[in-house]
């Protein structure tokens, strides 16, 4: 039952959202009248979004076989269409979707509804403008765009309600539905919340947490700049003050902003739940202060929106940002995958002739157990004019259509072998959304940034042709050899121990400087650092420079095995009690003072890195590491340009050959393997075009070599 446990002991000042939390957790908890034991999402969706109320009905069938005879399944729909579901108060026309979704299901597509509360109607946000957000100044956002509202205001939470109740209540018998997507993107364009709404919620929320106002002052450490609350209501939003905030306070302003959105979305979780059992519930995209372990708990899968032209060499990026959706939740899909030139204001480059379809199979290589483009056709109109779909303005199908149309073709040959399929990593990197938010206030310097970190030590196992995942701070480590801590700045005694588990029991635990500093309030502490780890690694931190930005040039680690890295930032100077200096600083006056250690314990062995991870340190420890653990690599001898993962099912083993280069290679794979998408044995050389890749099967009970 794990799985649907709400949080609701820090929420109890919204007393709607507190009964429709309890309601869930009875409903989940007594199983409901016919309790779900399927996996209500178990097959690969393909498909688009689709906007049905942006154009004239007489297009609509024309849409619905056209994607049919592209191999779509399923569209999302509606959710931004609740200006026409509900044109005024109360006034409910579901007419449109109702024929919309009909036309589309005659074509054997199937309907994702997204709830519209991402974008209130104008008789709503005139009538209540309190619902509106308002920034850090105080102003409050005008409501001529969508994201405008605040998930904290309960009069916005109760028109949701009805509005997704009433979504609900009239498409409980559609059997063209088949799942939800609730609100869009949570917290994108919006992350932060200064309404009054948003003040009296977190004064409840710190209310629940800390009990009494003695116990917040101490644990915040209050009496530092007189800071010592007397009253709830002296308690405030991080507004903009002179000298800087307390970043206890910074930090369950974010834990605060992460629960409430979680609350906003379980609401709807349970309405959605009475009436639609059988369907899966999904959210889409990942933004800030949201900890999207605790967020995704009551959905059936995480949904990504993928757009990797927003970076110009997306390759690691995109990889790592994968991994890091499908450790939420193990399965996930994408809910908008980039079709093409892209922009609002601004215009994107435009992806090379082929790069979209590779960057399609990168999302499934990875582990996405379905794929939706955004979005159907170019929108004619209004702030979206720029974002190509898969048809341009004027319905002329060109290459984009083409494109999308081979990709569906290779994508129902290879769903149902990999549906089902899981990645399986040796290798895990924790990652700690709390960590990320306490660096987002104290950054320290201009070049500390947590999710740079995480995408290093995913390229360094990306290019060493290891699976590697992403993990939760309170996620299973049992699994994994090699397990990366990257600044794991907060420590409390259920993650110490479950570290030093992982490490008695054979594994190997790889954790870098400024590790175990704190504790969860974001406090120092009196134990020497790491703290609650000094045993594990047998160290203790003596003393640290701070390189400023470059860094990179200022020092180095120099290993026993030859090989140097340079520091990140932070050079720390250990002291080692029981561990083997493996490291040691090159330059500078630290000069030969330990930099890096390793200790055997139990069966494992703890390795502690004196600086932050950048490349170079993720490929010399991962490296190292993965080598003495004796990790095998997925595929020997394949080209620096080509990406490779590895699915498995049973005794199948999916590799994914990805070449991101715009001139043609080789690729030696070896014997023994079938293409996936043609179903005909593969050459043991493989010719792969720019941005072309292949997906071979290689079945392991069959005992084949392969180089
Ligand atoms: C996403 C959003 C979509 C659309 C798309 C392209 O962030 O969910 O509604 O705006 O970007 O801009």
């Amino acid at each position: 039952m794990e799985l649907f446990m709400i949080r609701i002991s820090l929420w109890p000042f919204s007393l709607a959202g507190l009964t429709s939390a309890v309601a869930a957790v009875l409903l989940l908890k007594c199983g409901g009248a016919n309790a779900q034991t399927t996996n209500r999402y178990d097959s690969f969706r393909f498909g688009v979004c689709y906007y049905p109320e942006q154009w004239p009905e007489s297009l609509w069938d024309r849409d619905a076989s056209q994607m049919e005879a592209c191999g779509v399944n399923t569209v999302r729909i509606g959710e931004f269409g609740w200006a026409r579901i509900e044109p005024r108060e109360g006034h409910y026309d579901f007419t449109l979707f109702d024929r919309a979704i009909a036309t589309l299901g005659r074509h054997g597509i199937k309907t994702i509804f997204g709830t519209p509360t991402a974008a209130p109607p104008k008789w709503l946000t005139s009538k209540h403008p309190e619902i509106l957000n308002v920034l850090d100044n105080g102003q409050r956002v005008n409501d001529q765009s969508r994201r405008q509202y605040t998930y904290n205001s309960t009069i916005y939470r109760r028109y949701c309600r009805e509005i997704v109740e009433a979504l609900a209540r009239h498409y409980r018998d559609n059997t063209n539905i088949i799942g939800w997507q609730i609100d869009n993107e949570m917290n994108n364009e919006n992350p932060d919340d200064f309404t009054d709404s948003a003040r009296t919620a977190f004064r409840a929320w710190l209310r629940a947490k800390y009990g009494t106002l003695d116990e917040l002052n101490a644990r915040w450490g209050t009496v530092v700049w007189s800071q010592i609350y007397s009253d709830w209501n002296q308690i405030d939003l991080p507004f903009p003050t002179p000298a800087f905030h307390n970043p206890a306070l910074m930090l369950d302003y974010r834990r605060f902003t992460s629960d409430s959105a979680a609350d906003f979305l379980n609401e709807q979780v349970a309405i959605l739940r009475k009436y639609r059992r059988g369907d899966f519930l999904t959210h889409n995209g990942v933004f800030k202060n949201i900890n999207y372990y605790d967020f995704s708990r009551n959905l059936d899968i995480y949904a990504y929106d993928n757009y990797p032209t927003f970076d110009d060499s997306p390759r690691f990026l995109t990889g790592a940002r994968l991994t890091m959706v499908r450790s939420f939740k193990g399965q996930f899909m994408i809910m908008e995958q980039l079709t093409g030139p892209a922009g609002q204001t601004y215009l994107l480059r435009t992806p090379r002739p082929g790069e979209t379809r590779l960057w399609a199979m990168q999302t499934v290589a990875y582990g996405a157990d379905g794929l939706l483009h955004f979005r159907w056709r170019s929108a004619l109109r209004g702030a979206e004019e720029y974002w190509y779909g898969v048809l341009d303005h004027d319905n002329v199908p060109r290459d984009r259509f083409n494109d999308f149309k081979q990709e569906g073709m290779e994508m129902q040959k290879i769903a149902p072998q990999i549906i089902g399929s899981t990645v399986n990593s040796q290798i895990a990197v924790i990652k700690d959304f709390e960590d990320e938010w306490v660096s987002d206030y104290q950054f320290l310097t201009q070049e500390i940034n947590i999710p740079k970190v995480y995408e290093a030590l995913f390229q360094a196992a990306s290019e060493q042709r290891y699976n590697v995942d992403f993990v939760g701070p309170s996620g299973d480590l049992s699994r994994y050899k090699v397990v990366f801590a990257p600044q794991l700045a907060l420590m409390d005694k259920p993650l110490a121990e479950r570290l030093r588990q992982f490490v008695a029991q054979g594994g190997t635990l790889i954790m870098s400087a400024e590790s175990a500093i704190k504790d969860r309030d974001n406090a120092f502490t009196m134990q020497t650092i790491p703290i609650g780890l000094t045993n594990l690694f047998g160290v203790e931190l003596d003393s640290f420079q701070t390189y400023q930005p470059p860094s990179a040039p200022s020092n180095a680690v120099h290993f026993d095995d030859g090989a140097t890295t340079p520091v990140d930032v932070f050079a720390e100077v250990l002291h080692p009690t029981t561990a083997r200096v493996i490291g040691r600083w090159q330059g500078d006056y630290l000069k030969n003072s330990p930099a890096a250690t390793e200790q055997q314990f139990g069966q494992g062995k703890a390795v502690y890195y004196g600086s932050l991870f950048n490349l170079e340190a993720a490929r010399q420890l991962i490296g190292r590491y993965a080598r003495e653990a004796g990790l095998k690599h997925l595929l020997e001898g394949v080209p620096e340009q080509v990406e490779v993962t590895c699915r498995s099912k049973g005794p199948a083993d999916f590799y994914f050959l990805l070449n991101h280069a715009d001139s043609p290679i080789t690729v030696n794979a070896g014997e023994g393997f079938v293409d996936a998408l043609s179903g005909e044995p593969a050459d043991s050389s493989l010719t792969l075009g720019p941005f072309d890749y292949r997906v071979l099967k290689r079945d392991r009970s069959a005992d084949i070599t392969h180089k």
